[in-house]
């Protein structure tokens, strides 16, 4: 079994490259379903759950290619829309594929979506979007079914905001009959990605980044060539890094809009940053402020970013609140924190932090991979050994954490142990 080891390893100093967006990049290879002609992907990072998307590829009869992080698409021959539910239930965005293929087939049998477990994580507004452009959906017990002779585009009102059934309903409408118009739009750069690739092929988005989105359906998409966005949340992460111990960290290859939350809190709690076009270089003063933080949809600070943030607010002297208002029981990182010394008290969708007290090294299990990213970062700040479990699930996440760590002096090690070596607790969690 892999796990990680982390040794305290002081002030964290240097500089980073950042990969393509993993939830991008997810979005664009369903997306890709829905050319006619050869799909070029630029950016796209190596990791499982692109693996698990080249075997779905295989199956409905895609051709998908990597190497190094360009990706070769040719969906010409696609001659299926049946997707096995084991792979579709290993990772979140396989909802994707039930959009994309229902544009462009009428018909796709799906598994239901996978992925991190936050506890709730529903998909209604995923299925309201398919029936509202007149397509049929039919829920079995490990799958779905999603069928139309025809989709019409339609008005479509999410009761709430979100980023995945918003790129879904693009990918449905894009070849609907008629103009579809989403309202209540999620405005993430993820959406705005996908549509940008979309239209690149020749789809007509209008208003992606905005509340409001008019797709304009047509009969044809080309093939063509995109670069995935950069990931802002593994550059938060990394900025957060300098902010431990009084460091100094550059993320390359970012845009630096994409994290105007992240840097506010971050110039919040003490720290400093500075931006150029395409770098951010984040100073830790090695004095850190207690704050709150209320998670929140794009623009406002990502769910994905609170657990690595908790890392940090450990760092700070006095109290600090984090709320989870988007998965309001993402708190898995929280009873592995503990073990670490941690004081954190949770109550609801709040988290209540007791900053400044020293951690501990020990043993701990990552559940997913922003939980993962935050023991890592927990682990190099804590006084001794810190060994991490679940590393597959920081592997979804990251193409090669321990070497991207390691560039900005994180003592980080990989290490094989037999299931009989890890301590009797670890054993049980698996
Ligand atoms: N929601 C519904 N109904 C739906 C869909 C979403 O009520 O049909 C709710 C969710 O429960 C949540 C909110 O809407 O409260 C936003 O969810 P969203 O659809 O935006 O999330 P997602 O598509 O399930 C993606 C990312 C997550 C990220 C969220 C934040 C992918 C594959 N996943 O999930 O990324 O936390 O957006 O918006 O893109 C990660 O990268 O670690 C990760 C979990």
């Amino acid at each position: 079994m892999k796990i990680i080891q982390a040794e305290y390893s002081g002030p964290l100093n240097g500089k980073v490259h950042i990969p393509g967006s993993k939830n991008s990049s997810l979005a664009l290879l369903a997306a890709a379903c829905l050319a006619d002609d050869i799909v070029t992907l630029e950016g796209i990072p190596r990791i499982d759950d692109v693996r698990i998307i080249a075997g779905i590829s295989r199956d409905i009869g895609m051709e998908l290619k990597q190497e190094g992080h360009q990706v070769v698409i040719d969906p010409r021959w696609i001659h299926s829309a049946v997707i096995d539910p084991g792979k579709a239930s290993s990772f979140r965005a396989s909802y994707y594929f039930a959009g994309a293929l229902l544009s462009k087939i009428g018909r796709v049998t799906i598994g239901f979506p996978g992925g991190d477990d936050f506890v709730s994580r529903p998909i209604d507004q995923h299925i309201k979007v398919f029936q509202a452009l007149g397509a049929q959906v039919h829920i079995h017990h490990d799958y779905y079914i999603v069928e139309a002779a025809e989709l019409k585009g339609a008005d479509i009102y999410f009761d709430t905001v979100t980023c995945g059934a918003t790129i879904n309903a693009m990918l449905a409408a894009v070849r609907a009959k008629g103009r579809t118009q989403l309202h209540n739009a999620a405005v993430d750069p993820e959406v705005v990605d996908t549509a940008n690739f979309l239209n690149r092929l020749g789809a007509r988005i209008y208003g992606a980044g905005t509340e409001r989105i008019r797709i304009e359906g047509v009969s044809y998409l080309n093939g063509g060539m995109h670069t995935v966005i950069p990931d802002r949340l593994i550059a938060g992460a990394f900025l957060m890094a300098a902010g431990l111990q009084g460091g100094q960290v550059t993320v390359k290859d970012v845009i630096p809009e994409h994290l105007g939350a992240c840097l506010a809190k971050l110039e919040e709690v003490g720290m400093h940053v500075e931006c150029g076009e395409s770098h951010i270089t984040a100073y830790g003063t090695g004095k850190l402020k207690a704050t709150r933080i209320r998670t929140g949809m794009y623009p406002g600070f990502a769910t994905d970013l609170q657990q690595p943030m908790t890392s940090l607010l450990l760092h700070a002297k006095g109290k600090s609140i984090v709320t989870e208002r988007i998965f309001p029981k993402r708190f898995a990182h929280v009873p592995q924190l503990r073990r670490l010394g941690a004081e954190i008290e949770q109550r609801q969708e709040s988290i209540f932090i007791r900053g400044g007290l020293p951690l501990q090294g020990g043993w701990v299990h990552a559940t997913d991979v922003r939980a993962g990213t935050c023991l890592l970062l927990a682990g190099i700040a804590a006084e001794g050994t810190t060994f991490v479990t679940g590393v597959e699930h920081i592997e979804r996440g990251y193409e090669d954490v321990i070497g991207s760590f390691r560039a900005i002096g994180a003592k980080l090690y990989l290490r094989e142990l037999d299931a009989q070596e890890l301590p009797g607790r670890m054993h049980r969690q698996g």
